[in-house]
């Protein structure tokens, strides 16, 4: 993946009011939010918040109700300026830009999709789309072309004549990404563009989401208050607290074994973890051999104590697996199941539920690095506690 840097916030702090000085000096004193708020009348929306996101990611702001998600967001594109803190995406300095310029680069660089539909409900679903590109002064049927390519990347080809207010709540918020994505802009940032929806349209939605992803490779600022919705469409993950200051910065899986504080630990209780972990890291080291002959078979078989092994070739690709069953009855050797390191728990149960012996796990080149047992999957289909830190 390319690491550059796309977006990176400094420091951000927030405060809705007329005399900001007042709520620095409650934040100097370690104050909350909610007694700076009484005092002074001032809101600390968000604290000293710095993160980078690095190009092709996508990358979640996730937090309760009120804890700042969409000023963060708004504070990315100026829709606010920070009241301290620098915005700098693919190298400029966005705080310092005058109106003017900051109309430009919105403009070209950044789309946006908006927590509600944000339509022009009596407009065609095709002007709205192209309404970006009409700004830009694109012309008529230059527009027109892009915006029913768009309307067919979200699936929408047929609806391009329609009144917005016409369509399904799903439908509306695949138009906001479609007039998002009609000025092709590098940076996407979206506020809850799937919470209004029911879960069925939600979660096909996210897979949407995903496969344009991988089609156009762009740097998503992706906001939801849902760790689901994080873990499932997120490559790392910033969580919010509501205080407006970041507790954790991770990988889903890595907020899932190590939450950074309690804050963070409440929301897991409600994440599916068989969908996050992956089988490196629940896999344990293999049992294998490097000989193809069923009599050494027997031997190992008896010194380890296993009931299989796998078998494997010089460069530690495996090669057969052998069990105890089929040494005994004299039979040919299995070719094993082997899945990828970073396949997640759920996707590999089939497998996993299905072979005898356990599962083989692979790395990028091919050698077996470990083996997935049963009973470590059902631990962590049914326990609350996981054993694997
Ligand atoms: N324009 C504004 N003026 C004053 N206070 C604001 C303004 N916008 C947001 N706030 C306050 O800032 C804090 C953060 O609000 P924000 O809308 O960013 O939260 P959020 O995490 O997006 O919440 P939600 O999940 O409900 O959308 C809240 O306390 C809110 O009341
Ligand atoms: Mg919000």
């Amino acid at each position: 993946m390319n690491t550059e840097e796309r977006v990176q916030a400094h420091n951000i702090t927030k405060i809705f009011g007329d005399n900001p000085e007042a709520a620095f000096a409650g934040i100097q004193e370690g104050k909350r939010k909610q007694t700076i708020f009484q005092e002074t009348g001032q809101l600390v929306a968000l604290r000293d918040v710095s993160f980078s996101v690095n190009a092709g990611e996508i990358f979640v702001i996730m937090g309760l109700s009120g804890s700042g998600k969409s000023t963060l967001l708004r504070c990315i594109n100026r829709l606010h300026n920070p009241t301290q803190g620098t915005v700098t995406i693919e190298g400029t300095d966005v705080t310092s830009l005058t109106t003017k310029q900051l109309r430009t680069f919105r403009r070209n660089t950044l789309g946006m999709v908006f927590q509600h539909f944000a339509l022009f409900p009596n407009k065609s679903v095709l002007d709205n789309v192209t309404f970006g590109l009409e700004i830009q002064g694109v012309k008529k049927h230059e527009r027109q072309e892009k915006g029913r390519e768009v309307l067919e990347t979200v699936g929408l080809k047929e609806y391009a004549d329609k009144k917005t207010s016409q369509l399904s709540g799903g439908m509306q918020q695949r138009v906001g990404l479609a007039r998002a994505l009609a000025i092709d802009p590098d940076i996407l940032l979206m506020d809850e563009p799937f919470s209004a929806l029911d879960p069925l349209i939600r979660s096909g939605l996210q897979d949407e989401l995903l496969k344009l992803h991988s089609q156009m490779s762009k740097t998503i600022l992706f906001v939801t208050h849902d760790l689901n919705e994080a873990v499932r469409v997120g490559d790392r993950i910033a969580i919010v607290n509501q205080e407006g200051q970041l507790s954790q910065i991770a990988s889903p899986e890595e907020i899932l074994l190590h939450p950074a504080d309690d804050y963070v630990a409440r929301f897991l209780k409600d994440v599916d973890r068989p969908s996050v972990v992956r089988l490196e890291t629940i896999m344990r080291k293999p049992t294998v051999t490097y000989e193809y002959t069923s009599s050494r078979g027997n031997e190992i078989l008896k010194q380890t104590a296993q009931t299989y092994f796998f078998v494997l070739n010089d460069r530690s690709e495996p090669r057969g697996v052998w069990f105890e069953e089929q040494i005994r009855e004299n039979r040919a050797m299995d070719m094993p199941h082997t899945l990828h390191k970073d396949m997640t728990v759920r996707d590999a149960l089939p497998s996993i539920l299905t072979d005898s012996y356990p599962v083989g796990v692979v790395d990028d080149e091919g050698k077996l690095i470990g083996e997935v047992h049963r009973q470590d999957v059902v631990t962590l289909l049914t326990s609350n506690t996981l054993a694997y830190e």
